[in-house]
């Protein structure tokens, strides 16, 4: 299988991407390119990694338990840049789940009948019922940077959004939705090895889209775009939890933590679930460009 734009990513390695950014990748031997910033020298290690996940996957199950029996809804929407780790999260989270209580939200563009509608209305029919736990890969935040990054809507449309949003949001939390708002923040050097990765894995190529190619070049209009959505759409109801996801393992069990530890289940065992890294996992403070 060739892909329509077979080559894309190396070639913006060789040709186009800052030199610090190229550098970084040609001096990264395996594994997680770490920002400067960011606050560990290694990625957290595979064993006490997959000892931790596996702990929260059991209180994942418990959690699954409570809210099943007790009719909660609980809606995590999952959002960050391309190659961010969005899916990866999502699939540590759903992996020990019924997929009938836990379930995948991943809308693709709105067709023109979607486009034609209220901007959340297609969302809102993919929220939780009674007993649901809906994990958003991505989410009605596209208004807030992708559509204004590749000029899918009109700022017009994205000011009404944002005017809108608080109160959409209020509405869920009032309705009883545990609603969680994870952004995943990846710094640029690591996300170009990720693409790069993606680009010569035949298993991973399917990830990669025109969008990411064309985002490319655009860092600096996402970096825009971001910093308005999240100092927008942080609330007292609805607040963001931005992780630093550089190193996946450590931000995958941040972002299980933050949901174990903001739904009351039974049998919850805090030991298990263990602090959550605030060097990584905090508000949007923690995001940095
Ligand atoms: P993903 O990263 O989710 O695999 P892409 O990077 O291809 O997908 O696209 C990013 C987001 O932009 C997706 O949610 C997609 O639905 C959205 N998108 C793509 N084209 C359009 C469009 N023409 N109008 C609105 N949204 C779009
Ligand atoms: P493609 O270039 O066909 O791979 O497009 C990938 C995605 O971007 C599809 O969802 C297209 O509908 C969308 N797209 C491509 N070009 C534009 C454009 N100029 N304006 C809006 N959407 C576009
Ligand atoms: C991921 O790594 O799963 C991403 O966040 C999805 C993407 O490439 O957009």
């Amino acid at each position: 299988m060739t892909l329509p734009f077979d080559g894309a990513i190396s070639d913006f390695f060789e040709n186009t991407a800052p030199a610090a950014v190229r550098a970084a990748i040609k001096a990264n031997g395996k594994g997680y390119i770490l920002d400067k910033t960011y606050p560990y020298d290694e990625p957290l290690k595979r064993k006490p990694y997959e000892k931790h996940l596996e702990k929260l996957q059991i209180e994942l199950v418990k959690l699954q338990a409570h809210v099943k029996a007790s009719g909660q809804k609980v809606a995590v929407v999952f959002e960050g840049r391309d190659a961010a780790g969005k899916g990866g999260a999502i699939k540590r989270f759903r992996e020990n789940l019924n997929p009938r209580v836990a379930r995948v939200v991943a809308l693709s563009k709105p067709s023109d009948r979607e486009a034609s509608q209220w901007y959340f209305q297609r969302y809102v029919n993919q929220l939780p019922a009674g007993g649901e736990i809906a994990l958003f890969d991505r989410s009605w935040y596209n208004r807030g940077v992708v559509e204004k990054v590749f000029g899918f809507c009109t700022d017009d449309q994205r000011t009404h959004f944002f005017n809108q949003l608080p109160d959409f949001e209020k509405m869920l939390v009032d309705e009883g939705i545990h609603l969680f708002k994870i952004w995943l923040n990846v710094g640029r050097s690591e996300q170009l090895r990720r693409f790069l990765a993606r680009e010569s894995d035949r298993l991973k190529q399917w990830k990669l889209s025109w969008i990411d190619v064309e985002g490319l070049k655009k860092w600096d209009e996402y970096s825009a775009a971001i910093q308005e959505t999240l100092n927008t759409s942080h609330s007292d109801s609805a607040p963001w939890t931005v992780i630093r996801s550089d190193d996946k393992k450590r931000a995958r069990i941040a972002a299980i933590q933050t949901v174990l530890s903001g739904v009351p289940y039974d049998g919850k065992d805090e030991a298990a679930i263990g602090e959550i890294d605030r060097s990584i996992c905090g508000g949007p403070d923690i995001w940095d460009g």
